[in-house]
């Protein structure tokens, strides 16, 4: 190749990677025309469902200031309430597969005011607590997960459980997907939710799911998710 020819294959070279500097090489992966683009319009993110949805993020540090009855009612039914009627009987507050509702709702209460401390769960068609397990489970709750402070700062954590086998009955294996994204509907509303209320939570996922276990007893549903709430700290 002559000089002239090298020089050439050089600056090209140098324009190809100046163009994928500035533009980038999203375009070029993914072969994006200008004319194939369609502009959206602005979200507006100061009011509303949106507002929410745009301020929601994960708080991991709480205040020890304590909740009342009042957020434990409104959390637990903003993640597996009832709602209006649907097709096949009541709703709930975030949509199930065949209406075949797997999830199960625990909370362990430790600063609740005019709760004593234990593990309860919410039966979402009376919209009460039944008592399982009388103390604060919160300190086994936080070994389960790896010590996760969070767990033992917030003063009560929402546990998503499921018993999978009332969806897998009309599923098959396919089902244990719907259970598992079913979780993750219950726990964003419950996220949207606090953040409404002016709380704090995260999701955790990272947990000996035995451990858990044992701090629901015998209760038949499998935990998937974790949720501390509480005042920010
Ligand atoms: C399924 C799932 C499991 C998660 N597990 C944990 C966890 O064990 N510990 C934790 O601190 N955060 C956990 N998170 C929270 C993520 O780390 C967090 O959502 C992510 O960093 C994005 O931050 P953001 O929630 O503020 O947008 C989990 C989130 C999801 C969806």
């Amino acid at each position: 190749m002559s000089i002239k020819s090298k020089s050439i294959l050089l600056i090209l070279l140098l324009a190809g990677f100046s163009l994928l500097l500035v533009y980038g090489w999203g375009p070029v992966l993914q072969g994006q025309n200008e004319e194939d683009l369609t502009e959206l319009p602005e979200v507006e993110t100061d009011e509303g469902l949106a507002e929410l949805i745009y301020q929601r993020r994960s708080i991991r540090n709480f205040t020890d200031e304590p909740l009342t009855q009042e957020d434990v009612a409104h959390l637990l039914w903003s993640g597996e309430g009832i709602t209006v009627d649907g097709v096949s009987g009541p709703t709930r507050s975030s949509p199930s597969a065949g209406a075949t509702d797997p999830l199960e709702v625990y909370l362990v209460a430790g600063e609740v005011s005019g709760l004593p401390a234990g593990v309860y769960r919410y039966d979402p068609v009376d919209h009460d607590l039944e008592l399982k397990q009388e103390g604060d489970y919160r300190a086994q709750i936080t070994d389960a997960a790896l010590g996760q402070a969070a767990l033992r700062e917030a003063p009560m954590v929402v546990i998503i459980a499921a018993e999978l086998a009332r969806t897998t009955a009309s599923y098959g294996v396919r089902g244990e997907r719907y259970v598992y994204i079913e979780a993750g509907h219950a726990g964003q509303n419950i996220n949207l939710m606090a953040h409404k209320r002016g709380l704090g939570t995260v999701l955790i996922g990272a947990f000996d799911d035995q451990e858990v276990q044992n701090v629901l007893s015998s209760e038949p549903a499998e935990p998937l998710l974790l949720i501390p709430v509480g005042h920010a700290g």
